[in-house]
């Protein structure tokens, strides 16, 4: 079977990636990437020279690079996206432009070839629930401009079922975590602060609700959703390890052995929302159940970061280190804390 894997060089994308050359022998893999500040080549180095696996650097809101990386796949599967919500917050734009645009021009060429198309979407869409959870057939209600970019892009990509009978599946999962996250986001960014002894900046009260998801975990959802998901359907992907920012952060700090004075409030992000929480009961009857203890995870993910240290050193230089201390440093008062 032949896969377009999109944003292939980014956190999920990878493992992903990784994932479907070791489980399915005989899987061909384009991975297209524009590689942005969050897509890092390095990231699949492992498998650079397997034959099966092919990159293409470029753009997916660009037809004529689409199409040619598309030719005689089987199956697109789209995780290409700016994904930052606090970089959606300053610069909505290139989140409209990539996530619904090129969502727009993957879907057409699957329509041009006939193959098949799964929206890599997210619990986000949902918007904040204070009790109970989210079902497939909730109403999406996202708050952010980036929860909004993957609501229009699903139900584009919806649209293309229902109108030209393509055959499309689209995931929801929560929040992620584990090896390769770009560490500008909460896990990897905690992780690597504490590290340096650096201020562990928690919104608000740190009160607001994920539910953590290990990397792998949502990998074999997505393949689970491949195999046996019902066309024009969406899958919840959750695991129910719900935690307030504030309790992550202490498990963070507990892990590396760090003081919890490291930790600094600052103010709120606009529109945060509360709590986000999915009902899984739909993807379980596909046969999928988390396999990773969520403390287990975590301690393995914290290792990972110890001992790849170059890794996210140069991603916390250059481009992000002037990005974070415009955005964010600067606003709360952090200093040179990146
Ligand atoms: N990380 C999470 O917790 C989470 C949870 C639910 C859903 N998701 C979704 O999963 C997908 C992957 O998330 P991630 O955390 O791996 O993101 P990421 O930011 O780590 O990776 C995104 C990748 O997309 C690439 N990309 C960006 N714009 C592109 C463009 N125009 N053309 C081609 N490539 C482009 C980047 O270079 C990068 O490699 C996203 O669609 C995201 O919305 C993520």
């Amino acid at each position: 079977m032949k896969f377009l894997v999109t944003g292939g060089a980014g956190f999920i994308g990878s493992n992903f990636i990784r994932l479907l050359l070791r489980e399915r022998k005989d899987s061909e893999i384009v991975n297209l990437d524009k590689l942005t500040y969050a897509g890092n080549i390095e990231n699949l180095r492992d498998v650079e020279g397997d034959r099966r696996y092919t990159f293409v650097k470029g753009d997916i809101c660009d037809r004529e690079v689409v199409e040619a990386a598309a030719d005689g796949a089987d199956l697109i599967i789209n995780f290409a996206a700016e994904s930052h919500v606090d970089r959606s917050i300053n610069e909505p734009g290139s989140f409209i432009r990539t996530d619904v645009f090129g969502a727009y021009t993957l879907l057409e060429t699957a329509r041009k070839y006939d193959c098949g198309f799964v929206q890599i979407s997210t619990d986000e869409v949902y918007g904040s629930i204070s009790e109970g959870s989210f079902f497939e057939n909730s109403m999406l209600s996202p708050s952010s401009p980036y929860s909004s970019s993957k609501a229009a892009a699903e139900l584009l990509a919806k649209s293309y079922f229902t109108t030209y009978g393509l055959p499309v599946l689209v995931t929801r999962s929560s929040n992620n975590f584990g090896p390769f996250q770009h560490p500008e986001k909460l896990i990897p960014l905690f992780i690597t602060n504490a590290m340096e002894n650096k201020p562990l900046p928690v919104y608000g009260d740190g009160q607001q609700v994920r539910d953590w998801l290990y990397v792998i975990d949502n990998c074999r959802a997505i393949l689970a959703v491949i195999d046996r998901g019902k066309s024009g359907e969406v899958y919840n992907i959750g695991a129910g390890n719900e935690l307030t920012n504030l309790q992550i952060t202490e498990m963070i700090l507990a892990g590396l052995h760090k003081p919890s004075s490291l930790i600094k409030f600052v103010k709120d992000r606009p529109g945060h929302d509360k709590r986000y929480s999915v009902e899984a009961a739909k993807i379980r009857q596909l046969g999928w159940h988390p396999e990773y203890e969520f403390g287990k995870a975590l301690s393995e993910t914290i290792g990972w970061y110890r001992g790849n240290a170059g890794w996210w050193q140069r991603l916390k230089s250059g481009e992000f280190l002037e990005y974070y201390k415009r955005h964010y440093h600067e606003r709360h008062g952090l200093g040179d804390a990146a």
